[in-house]
């Protein structure tokens, strides 16, 4: 329950960096929910504003709340984007993709003036790597992609990464909105996240990581009675 205050006070903090006018990313996941909601009420007060959604779950929660939506295709500017994650480190380094939306989170994180990342306290962390490192394969080859993540793992100083395909009901592989699958690699301490992120880039197959480097600028850590704002 603490969690989930912590979550929505760094939503609510999230609300100084809107402006009218702006075109906003809207992240995935329990605390981006909170951010969408927030966007909510103030648009029902006149705040105008349009949302690009980086899920289908956020689009569905969006259009519930009468959040005007904008197709990511018809956009050349994203001011902002807000975003959870499930790991950040001091460098604002992040894992993410625990709601496996990591690509079009990426993609949208990415071609935005300003990340701000929300997250409640037990996601700030020294290294990275306690959570699992999502990382989006192709179906076609995805247990050789495997293998060669798995390299890629062992050369970036990971030590015994364990891997294993997400899967949901039926133990069927999940299906991302890409039509991808996840990975997700148990990798204990990530000793070099820049160099993690650069090989598994390189890997044939691998379709997009839950690495984000040099993405975020501003984190916004909630607390039982507010959130702190680091920028950087
Ligand atoms: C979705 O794919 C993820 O990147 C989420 O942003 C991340 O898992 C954080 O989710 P919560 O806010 O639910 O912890």
């Amino acid at each position: 329950m603490a969690n989930e205050i912590e979550k929505e006070n760094a939503a609510a903090a999230a609300m100084d960096y809107v402006e009218d006018g702006m075109t906003i990313g809207l992240g995935t996941g329990s605390t981006a929910k909170f951010f969408v909601e927030y966007l909510a009420e103030e648009i029902a007060d006149g705040l105008v504003v349009r949302g690009v959604p980086t899920s289908e779950q956020t689009r569905r929660l969006a259009d519930s709340l009468g959040v005007p939506l904008v197709d990511v295709e018809q956009v050349d500017r994203i001011h902002l984007t807000v975003d959870g994650a499930d790991e950040v480190d001091q460098q604002a380094q992040l894992i993410k993709g625990g709601g496996a939306a990591l690509l079009r989170e990426k993609i949208i994180a990415n071609a935005s003036d300003l990340m701000v990342v929300i997250a409640d306290s037990s996601k700030s962390v020294e290294t990275l790597g306690k959570f699992p490192l999502p990382v989006e394969v192709t179906p076609f080859g995805y247990t050789i992609t495997a293998k060669k993540v798995y390299d890629a793992l062992c050369k970036a100083g990971v030590l015994k990464p364990m891997i294993k395909v997400r899967t949901g009901p039926g133990h069927k592989p999940i299906v991302t909105d890409g039509g991808n699958f996840i990975l997700d690699c148990q990798c204990g301490i990530i000793p070099d996240a820049p160099m993690t992120a650069a090989l598994l880039s390189n890997v044939p197959g691998v379709v997009e990581h839950g690495l984000f480097i040099d993405i975020a600028r501003t984190v916004i850590v909630g607390s039982e009675d507010g959130a702190t704002v680091f920028e950087y």
